[in-house]
């Protein structure tokens, strides 16, 4: 919806934005059952529409994460655009984080796979700088680092700089240049609440509760999977969705059966899930109101 203010198109509110969205993202949908990845989540953000740029946002972010949320400067690792033909390496944005005090050595350089940011296959995009926070957990090897998926690091949030729009034709710079920052609430929370995964955190609690209860095989993927796809699929139904074979129906019933057959790995009885959706929506009806006036709509 934003893609016509990151043009150029006035935006009635102005030219710096907060917001908070409801994604559903399965791109990493076979990562779910591990310690983070989620194909539900809540993006916390704020846009910038032509008007501040990389030195106050890294500016802007690293005030946030070490002085708003108090996270200790040593467990933050942040990541850069390396370069390449289309688009130069982000020395800048490096600096700029070295002189807002990230430390020696936790400064990365990685390519478009991990610091570029489009959404689809054209329109606007750019280099993104990303902040992950050390779990503490042992590296898995002397190469470990943040774009390592063994679980040390957990991306937290980024920044991504759009200042150039993609064609068929290639790229081309845009007539102003955009900040669109993406933070999880999830992992933020678990981060916050010193927890070792969402699971952890009063986000899941009551549902991973019931399941550990209900299960007769105890595997804790599976719990996680379940908890997370029920949680997805919630929220896609109370906002309109339907299970379908295309497009976004499609994903909705992608999650549905994916939770099923863990559901089934778990032997638990399908007949279980009236209760699993309660307890979901009482634990997250103050937040998302629209789950408890869909309440029935869900179950069905
Ligand atoms: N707003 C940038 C992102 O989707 O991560």
């Amino acid at each position: 919806p934003l893609v016509p203010y990151l043009l150029g198109q006035k935006h009635p509110s102005g030219t710096r934005l907060t917001d908070f969205q409801k994604c559903v993202r399965t791109n990493d949908i076979d990562e779910v059952g591990d310690n983070r990845h989620l194909t539900y989540f809540e993006m916390l953000g704020n846009w910038s529409l032509g008007d501040y740029f990389k030195e106050e946002s890294i500016k802007m972010s690293f005030e946030f994460l070490t002085k708003e949320l108090g996270i200790p400067v040593e467990k933050l690792s942040v990541t850069v655009f390396e370069g390449d033909e289309d688009c130069p390496k982000d020395e800048f944005s490096a600096k700029c984080w070295k002189d807002a005090g990230i430390l020696d050595g936790h400064i990365y350089y990685y390519g478009k796979d991990d610091n570029w940011w489009i959404a689809g296959e054209t329109g606007p995009c750019g280099p993104d700088t990303e902040m992950f926070y050390d779990t503490g957990k042992p590296a898995c090897s002397e190469n470990c680092q943040p774009s390592c998926d063994c679980g040390k690091y957990v991306e937290i949030w980024n920044n991504v700089f759009m200042e150039y729009f993609k064609d068929e034709n290639g790229y081309s710079k845009l007539k102003q240049q955009n900040v669109d920052t993406g933070l999880g609430l999830e992992r933020m929370t678990m981060l916050l609440q010193g927890k070792e995964t969402p699971f952890d955190t009063e986000l899941f609690k009551p549902v991973m509760d019931k399941l550990s209860e209900l299960q007769k095989v105890d595997i804790i993927e599976s719990r996680r999977i379940v908890a997370e796809h029920l949680r997805s699929s919630m929220m896609i139904i109370a906002d309109g969705g339907r299970p379908s074979n295309l497009d976004r129906g499609y994903v909705l019933r992608r999650l549905i059966r994916r939770m099923i057959r863990q559901m089934n790995k778990l032997q638990i009885d399908l007949n279980e899930l009236s209760t699993l959706i309660d307890i979901n929506v009482d634990n997250l009806k103050e937040m998302y109101p629209e789950l408890e006036q869909n309440r029935e709509t869900i179950k069905q």
